[in-house]
């Protein structure tokens, strides 16, 4: 525990503690978790807010006025914060005080947050819950504002883990099929199933998924089983929505046939899932993995027009190419 610690100890004091911009805390909730203020001289942060007494409009102006924009929160209670976060979403989307870079900041990592938790336990009983409310905060956002793309692109992570790459895949979807002229309420299944379209890999043994040599033909296997995991894990939570499980099973078929698991071409594959194939291939590409680094966007592109223009429906894909154009995603060492 802090406490227990010597005052001064800058490092320690550091790691103990999470800084939170004050403006993603809201008036008139219940945090449950206590917030610190900042130490200048490196002694330990001071109590600022136990947690069970709500925060109101008046602390919140005190704080403006003293010009205090981060509290820190202990470290132990940074999954508390996270869900406090999830649960005011909402609001914290439409507050127009926020710049949209902290707001897309802040939807990235909880709908990154949620994917992660999905994938550690993909049987809790409101997965399906939780990402649908992320998922119609992050369409709302994406609607609201043109550069709110833009901003999001800006924060989505280099580094590819599952749960990173399932939000990044949402993103590019949603943008792509808002380009393509879809309807903001015909997005939300979409997005669903983006955000869930690897959630088979939790069933994968790690070792094999992270792999960095050469896969037995057993391990490949293994791996291609992804999909019809992914759609088992849906039915027993009582997914409904076809789109959705569509893209989670089919988001590895190929328009020229020869894809996994259940080797489909043509007019066989849903425009849902041909727009999830690029998007998919995109951000493998572009993202860096231990054993291979990243490719930018303009060699991703060309790569993917080069060897795969059969796998890939040709109209999706150039109107993928059109949007990613001018946007290069910028490097963040800082974030996963
Ligand atoms: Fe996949
Ligand atoms: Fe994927």
């Amino acid at each position: 525990m802090t406490q227990e610690k010597g005052h001064g100890d800058r490092k320690l004091e550091t790691l103990s503690y999470l800084p939170i911009p004050v403006a993603s805390l809201r008036a008139d909730t219940v945090t449950n978790f206590d917030l610190y203020l900042p130490s200048h001289d490196g002694r330990t942060p001071v109590l600022y807010r136990d947690g069970v007494f709500p925060i109101t409009t008046a602390l919140l102006d005190r704080l403006r006025v003293g010009k205090v924009e981060t509290l820190l929160v202990k470290s132990t209670d940074e999954e508390n914060y996270r869900h406090y976060l999830e649960s005011n979403l909402g609001s914290l989307v439409a507050d127009e005080n926020m710049p949209l870079e902290e707001r897309s900041a802040l939807l990235y990592d909880s709908a990154r947050n949620l994917v992660r938790d999905v994938l550690r336990d993909p049987r809790a009983g409101n997965v399906l819950r939780r990402s649908e409310e992320v998922v119609s905060h992050m369409v709302r956002f994406l609607f609201a504002d043109k550069q709110a793309f833009y901003h999001l692109i800006q924060v989505t992570s280099y580094d590819y883990y599952t749960y990173t790459h399932s939000v990044n895949v949402f993103v590019f979807n949603i943008a792509l099929a808002a380009r393509l002229g879809v309807r903001e309420e015909d997005l939300h299944d979409f997005g669903q199933g983006a955000l869930l379209h690897d959630i088979g890999k939790s069933k994968i043994d790690p070792n094999v998924l992270n792999n960095p040599g050469k896969l037995s033909p057993d391990q490949w296997r293994i791996i291609k089983m992804h999909p019809i995991f992914g759609d088992q894990l849906l039915l027993e939570q009582g997914c409904k929505s076809e789109i959705v499980i569509d893209i989670v099973r089919h988001h590895h078929e190929k328009l020229c046939g020869g894809g996994y698991p259940d080797n489909l071409s043509g007019d066989d594959i849903s425009a849902w899932v041909r727009i999830s194939t690029i998007s998919d291939i995109f951000d493998a590409l572009t993202t860096r993995r231990p054993y291979k680094a990243a490719l930018d966007s303009y060699h991703s592109l060309r790569l993917m027009q080069e060897e795969m223009s059969e796998e890939l429906d040709p109209d999706f894909f150039l109107a993928f190419v059109e949007m990613m154009g001018n946007i290069e995603r910028p490097r963040h060492p800082g974030r996963k």
